[in-house]
């Protein structure tokens, strides 16, 4: 089994900056939010590529949440460093407006709308290519009525809306149900028989964009990601925070996925190109299976405190094996030992927390 003592270690550490797999440079800290906000845009030369192929505008739909923000930026600087001239449009509520104004700060159009009114999207331009990130999981499980109108309602129009189009469709791995350990990740091919509303849901998500690819064409990569964590949420400043403050890790869910968000942005895209009908599915996040008490214990090390555990490791847990999409695309190029460091340093100097934790730990399915 893998964990993060068992990645390769690839960074040069004498030097403040340094380039990986002649694409990608990552710096050694990350101090501030600028420079978190200029990592995560910054378009892998793969992804560049990409770009010189894309008509205009590329729609980015529920851009307003956690990976929209830096994804529709990303998707302008990649085209920016291509050379190509491409509107990338971000549709949202747009409930926290100061998100939308950093959009169009950087150079992506803004949409303001509610995807459930009716004859809501009317109004967006036409388009050949599209990100689907439309999502509701949390607080679901008092809400399963809206669960399933968002995931379920809002894929329904927008496919009426795009018939003809490309998307990528971001799903979840939470459309697989707990798999034993030993045995490794759910595959592609694995039965969807998750536990709650929010993974059912998301379950219909992918039937409705199934649906559509099979009655009019509509070509669709499916992706299941598993956990996207950058510095301010995600799994591993979940288990950071937790190791600061002294609390209690519950170990239940003792091993998880994940992959930084710069990664699975830049790879999203990238799966535009491997959209198709009937629709592609692939797994998204690193390869390596995480222990949680492994990544706590080098995150005690880097913070200088000894993590506090609850329960132990139950044999099975929520996990996926990525190596069709890093077949695909490549793998993601953000190892574990960095973003553990990053992350142990961002929460040690009192960086910005978003304070959407993950609930990492839910074993029932009730977010
Ligand atoms: N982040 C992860 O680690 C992760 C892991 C697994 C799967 N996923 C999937 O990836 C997708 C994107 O992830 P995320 O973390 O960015 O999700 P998120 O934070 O929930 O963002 C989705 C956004 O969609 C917008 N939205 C929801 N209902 C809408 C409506 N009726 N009309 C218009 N916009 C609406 C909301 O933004 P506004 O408030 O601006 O409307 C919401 O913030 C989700 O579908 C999720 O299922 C994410």
């Amino acid at each position: 089994m893998w964990g993060w003592r068992h990645t390769r270690r690839e960074r040069v550490t004498a030097r403040p900056w340094c380039a990986r797999k002649g694409t990608i440079v990552l710096p050694e800290h990350i101090h501030n939010e600028a420079e978190l906000e200029d990592v995560l845009t910054r378009p892998s030369q793969a992804l560049v590529e990409l770009a010189k192929t894309l008509t205009s505008p590329l729609v980015v739909l529920g851009a307003g949440g956690k990976m929209g923000p830096s994804l529709a930026v990303l998707a302008r600087r990649a085209a920016e460093a291509a050379g190509q001239s491409l509107d990338v449009v971000a549709v949202s509520r747009f409930r926290d407006e100061p998100v939308r104004q950093r959009l169009e700060a950087n150079g992506v159009q803004t949409v303001s709308l509610d995807l459930l009114e009716a004859r809501s999207l009317e109004s967006l331009p036409d388009a050949e290519n599209l990100i689907y990130l439309v999502g509701l999981k949390f607080g679901t499980s008092t809400n399963p009525a809206g669960t399933w109108a968002v995931n379920t309602l809002v894929p329904s129009r927008l496919l009426e809306r795009y018939p003809q189009a490309r998307v990528v469709a971001l799903s979840t791995g939470n459309v697989y149900p707990l798999v034993e350990v030993r045995r490794g990740g759910s595959v592609e091919t694995d039965p969807l028989t998750p536990h709650g509303e929010y993974a059912n849901a998301a379950v219909g998500r992918e039937r409705i964009f199934e649906y559509a690819a099979a009655r009019q064409g509509t070509r669709v990569a499916l992706l299941r990601l598993f956990y996207a964590t950058e510095l301010r949420y995600g799994v591993l400043v979940d288990l950071a925070r937790k190791v600061q403050a002294g609390e209690a890790i519950p170990l239940a869910t003792g091993y998880l996925n994940c992959i930084w968000l710069g990664d699975a942005n830049d790879m999203t895209l990238r799966a535009l190109r491997l959209a198709a009908a009937p629709p592609s599915v692939w797994n998204l996040c690193r390869p390596e299976m995480v222990s949680v008490r492994d990544a706590a214990c080098r995150l005690g090390d880097l913070l200088g405190r000894r993590p506090l555990f609850t329960g132990a490791e139950s044999p099975t847990a929520l996990l996926g094996d990525p190596r069709r999409i890093c077949g695909a695309l490549g793998p993601p190029a953000t190892d574990l030992a960095t973003l553990l460091e990053w992350t142990a340093r961002w929460v040690s100097h009192g960086g910005r927390d978003l304070g959407r934790p993950t609930h990492f730990e839910v074993r029932d399915g009730k977010y």
